[in-house]
Order: C-alpha cells, then sequence, then structure tokens
C-alpha cells in the first residue's frame, strides 16, 4: 500500500511500472525524489491524495512486461553491486552516448533549416543540448575510468569512495535540472505547426533520451549507491 509518507523513490522502486505516470506528470523520481511526497509539492501545486489513489491502482496491475524501463528496473535490483556497474555501463552509457551522437546532428540540423522562423527556440535548446552532452561525457568516463572501478576494488566502502560517490549524486542533479530545462523550452516536447519530420524526430528523441537518463540515475542513486553504502 502505498501513502503519502512515502518517497517516490522508494515507490518506484517497489513499483516501477509507475514510471510512465511520473514522466507524464513531470514528477521526479530519480534526483529530487527523496522527500515524503506530502512535503515534495508545494502547497496547491499537487494534489498528493490524488496522486497516491492513482499510484495504488497502478501498483496493483500485473507486473511489467519486457524491455521497459520498469522490466529494466526489477532485473536489476537482483544483480549483485559489481554486476549492476557492469549492466549500467553497456546498457544506459551505451545507449545515451548513441543517443547523443544522434541528436547532436539533429539539433544542428533543425536549427539550420528552422533558423529563420525559430532561431529563439532553438538556439536555447541547442545551447542546453551542447551543456548536458559535455557535463555526461565528463561524468560518465568519471563513472567508468574512477569511481566504478573503485567501487570494485573496494567492496566495503572507504571514506574516499564515498565522497566520490556524493560528488556523481550532486551532477546528477544538475542533469536532473538540465532536463526539466529541457522539458520547458521544448513545452514538453511539442513541435511546432510548421515542424517537419525531422523536428518531430528530434524532441521525440529528445524525450526518450531524457526518459532513459531518469531510469539510469534512478538506478544509480536509488538502488546501486544505498546497496554499496550498506556493506559500510
Ligand atoms: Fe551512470
Ligand atoms: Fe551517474
Amino acid at each position: 500500500m502505498i501513502t503519502e509518507k512515502m518517497t517516490l523513490a522508494e515507490v518506484v522502486r517497489l513499483y516501477p511500472q509507475i514510471i510512465p505516470y511520473l514522466n507524464e506528470l513531470h514528477l521526479d523520481y530519480c534526483c529530487g525524489g527523496h522527500l515524503p511526497m506530502d512535503e515534495s509539492f508545494p502547497d496547491g501545486e499537487v494534489d498528493v491524495q490524488k496522486i497516491v489513489a492513482e499510484l495504488n491502482k497502478l501498483a496493483a496491475k500485473p507486473a511489467p512486461s519486457q524491455d521497459d524501463g520498469a522490466a529494466s528496473i526489477e532485473a536489476f535490483k537482483r544483480l549483485s553491486v559489481n554486476d549492476m556497474l557492469a549492466d549500467l555501463e553497456v546498457t544506459h552509457h551505451r545507449v545515451e552516448r548513441e543517443m547523443m551522437t544522434q541528436l547532436d546532428q539533429l539539433i544542428n540540423k533543425i536549427l539550420v533549416v528552422h533558423y529563420t522562423h525559430h532561431a529563439e527556440e532553438l538556439t536555447k535548446i541547442h545551447n542546453l543540448f551542447a551543456a548536458m552532452k559535455a557535463e555526461l561525457e565528463v561524468h560518465f568516463a568519471k563513472e567508468e575510468r574512477l569511481v566504478f572501478p573503485l567501487m570494485r576494488a573496494n567492496p566495503h566502502p572507504d571514506n574516499e569512495t564515498l565522497a566520490f560517490i556524493k560528488q556523481l549524486e550532486d551532477e546528477h542533479n544538475a542533469v536532473g535540472d538540465m532536463i526539466k530545462e529541457m522539458q520547458r523550452l521544448t513545452n514538453d516536447y511539442t513541435v511546432p505547426q510548421d515542424a517537419c519530420v525531422t523536428y518531430e524526430r528530434t524532441f521525440n528523441l529528445i524525450r526518450e533520451f531524457t526518459e532513459d537518463i531518469f531510469v539510469h540515475v534512478f538506478k544509480e542513486n536509488s538502488i546501486v549507491f544505498p546497496e554499496y553504502e550498506e556493506q559500510a
């Protein structure tokens, strides 16, 4: 039974099938999901009781099918810490790098083609994506070459490794803020009336990319890091 005293991160850990609903409402379960629901939302902005009722309905539905975020979280929870780290590298890091390469080209293309009528919003989207890409490339390198190897080498965490994990969590928060800004700039990924097929494809891919980052960050912040820290 889900109550308003639970955090969104706890609820997703138990019932990952609620992720599409949270994405739809722009409720952050990965970076900012660590306060009880009744303390998370500014007064009047969100009807917590209604959300809790809807979450309980969704939680009662059958276990998730294969190949969506929910199924991947269910499978992830059952892995050892070392296998979780390997899994993050071969799934989310690989897939998001490929998406960033594609998005880099697509965003540049729509910027040039639609500059005459949409210079202002496309310039902001272009610059924000460039900043996100730069942040994430360095963040993935830091995880793969520094922090994950330290976690493997020290199954019982030391202070140095824990401090690096804290840095990664701060970087996750920064990327979470950029995703919220991207949702705002793209008007929740809604293309303008005169958009071409490439414009639409680009916005759809930005949405897919940001949703994958949410699942990715959730797995790190709410599953693998706490599990590792418990070994202290
Ligand atoms: Fe990662
Ligand atoms: Fe990360």
